[in-house]
């Protein structure tokens, strides 16, 4: 079992990271940080709950709520993307009764680095929310997560277009200086980065022959989630919906799902046009970036993450 800890900022692919996170065989969630970024804080860690409500993990988690800024600058919010309540509305209670987390008297840039000490060079890292809790995790106590055995990270444009502008992604735009403090800080870290994961996206067939006929909780809650309507037989109004953050958990399950370069990036603060792009610059390469994907393994082993629930 690969031990973990997950910093998220839950969304509706940050959810659907979480469901593949437990779906796994592999993987051993020791704790789940919220931080801003698709929605507040607060509604970040009250879907960590509903989550966790609707997995009933057999172990239960350490969760801790982190940041509710961006270290400098102003907070975009995906509303738009992920609906108000950040799981596009998804009916779930949270259960108050049987416990499926323990709620650390810790913030998550204490809880990082202190959980890092606990299994030094153990523990993976999936960050699929803006970088802002790891940064201050390591302006707090660098030597302690620098014992994080390697850091994921879905973020960041490399050799394609960005969703946020047309050279950032969301995640990198949110809190670039977050960013460039967590890259450049020589701890083991793989990206996964839209060169990818607009690689990797639910489709109207995908939902029709093989999600909609679980008929389990997982998967009327992505039915919900991501809006999608059978008889128009579209996701709201788009298409497709991608799975940024599930990828990021692929690659620690899997990692040879993806192939990735060796190359040296460098996070743009600049105000103006090229605000929040990650680019490669000619140096010391030291972030492994996933280039390719095998999309048709990814998505069996996303699939088969939905099956583990009657
Ligand atoms: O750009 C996609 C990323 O931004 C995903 O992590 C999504 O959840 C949002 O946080
Ligand atoms: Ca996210």
């Amino acid at each position: 079992m690969k031990r973990v800890v997950i910093d998220c900022d839950v969304g509706v692919d940050d959810a659907m990271a979480l469901i593949l996170a437990y779906g796994s065989q592999e993987l051993e969630i020791k704790a789940i940080t919220g931080v801003n970024g698709n929605v507040p804080l607060n509604q970040v860690f009250e879907n960590i709950q509903k989550i966790l409500s609707l997995i009933r993990p057999f172990y239960p988690p350490l969760i801790a709520k982190g940041a509710d800024k961006p270290l400098t600058g102003e907070t975009l919010y995906a509303h738009s993307v992920h609906g108000i309540d950040g799981l596009g509305g998804a009916d779930i209670p949270i259960n108050e009764t049987e416990r499926f987390w323990e709620t650390s008297p810790l913030k998550a840039s204490e809880l990082l680095p202190t959980m890092a000490r606990q299994f030094p060079k153990e523990l993976m890292l999936i960050a699929t929310g803006p970088l802002t809790n790891l940064a201050l995790g390591i302006q707090r106590d660098f030597e302690g997560m620098k014992n994080f055995k390697e850091i994921i990270i879905m973020g960041g444009a490399i050799r394609t277009r960005g969703n946020t502008t047309p050279y950032a992604e969301f995640n990198i735009y949110s809190d670039p200086l977050a960013a460039r403090i967590v890259l450049e800080s020589g701890i083991p870290i793989t990206l996964v980065p839209l060169d990818v994961t607009h690689q990797v996206f639910l489709t109207s067939d995908l939902m029709e022959q093989k999600i909609k006929p679980l008929q389990n909780l997982l998967s009327n809650f992505i039915i919900q989630a991501t809006g999608y309507e059978s008889l128009s037989r579209k996701f709201r109004n788009r298409e497709t919906i991608f799975l940024h953050d599930p990828l990021a958990v692929g690659v620690a399950i899997d990692p040879t799902l993806v192939r990735t370069e060796n190359l040296s990036l460098e996070v743009e603060l600049q105000r103006g046009e090229y605000y929040g792009r990650i680019k490669e610059r000619a140096a010391d390469a030291k972030i492994n970036v996933c280039l390719e994907v095998d999309r048709k393994r990814f998505l069996e082993l996303f699939i088969s993450s939905l099956r583990k629930r009657t």
